[in-house]
């Protein structure tokens, strides 16, 4: 099942986002030290269900389980706000390759093109992430920028990857 989160599943998001800091430092620009020590408030604002909340996150569920993320930011500057970003996705490894990021990505972009004015979605992926580039790649995103040493990790510095995807046709 995916739903989306609300304020109260606060405590488990962040679980599983420390979880996928601290398991995949080359994936993710966030560091589990850096989360680690932000108030429950902030992991709650992120997922409020106002009407006019500039993000989202949708969970994937294994009965009670939370097992996969993936959020969805919107800019709010007057001449950025056609543009929306994907962040934040991952699935627990024993749960990959049964569509679940497929889903999660469904829904987020399903939010993406019912909002009004917004018109592309753009994420960052490293350089060599081929399940995550698949998964874009299935969606319709295209890369149009490749950012060398985007990303200071403990093996050195990625390269990132730019994809987009235009919501309308
Ligand atoms: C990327 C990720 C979210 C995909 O989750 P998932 O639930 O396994 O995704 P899906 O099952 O919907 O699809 C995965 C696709 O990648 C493919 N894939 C898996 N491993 C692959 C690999 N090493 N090389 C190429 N493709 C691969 C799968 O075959 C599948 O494609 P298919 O349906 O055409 O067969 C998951 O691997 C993950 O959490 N990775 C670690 C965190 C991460 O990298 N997040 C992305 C940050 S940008």
């Amino acid at each position: 099942m995916t739903r989306r989160l609300r304020p109260e599943d606060a405590p488990t998001y962040r679980d599983l986002m420390l979880e996928a800091y601290a398991a995949h430092p080359d994936a993710f620009t966030s560091s589990p030290s850096e989360r680690q020590v932000l108030p429950m408030a902030w992991w709650e604002g992120r997922l409020s269900t106002d009407t006019h909340a500039n993000e989202c996150v949708f969970g994937a569920f294994d009965a009670s389980e939370l097992v996969g993320v993936a959020g969805l930011s919107f800019q709010t500057r007057e001449k950025l706000r056609h543009k929306c970003s994907v962040f934040g996705m991952y699935v627990r490894p024993s749960h990959r390759g049964h569509q679940l990021g497929d889903g999660l990505l469904c829904a987020v972009l399903n939010v993406a093109r019912q909002r009004h004015g917004v018109s592309l979605a753009q994420l960052t992926v490293t350089e060599g992430n081929r399940a995550a580039v698949a998964l874009y790649e299935r969606h319709g995103f295209v890369t149009y920028g490749i950012e060398p040493q985007a990303v200071a990790v403990p093996s050195g510095a990625v390269t990132k990857l730019h994809m987009w995807l235009p919501l309308r046709a």
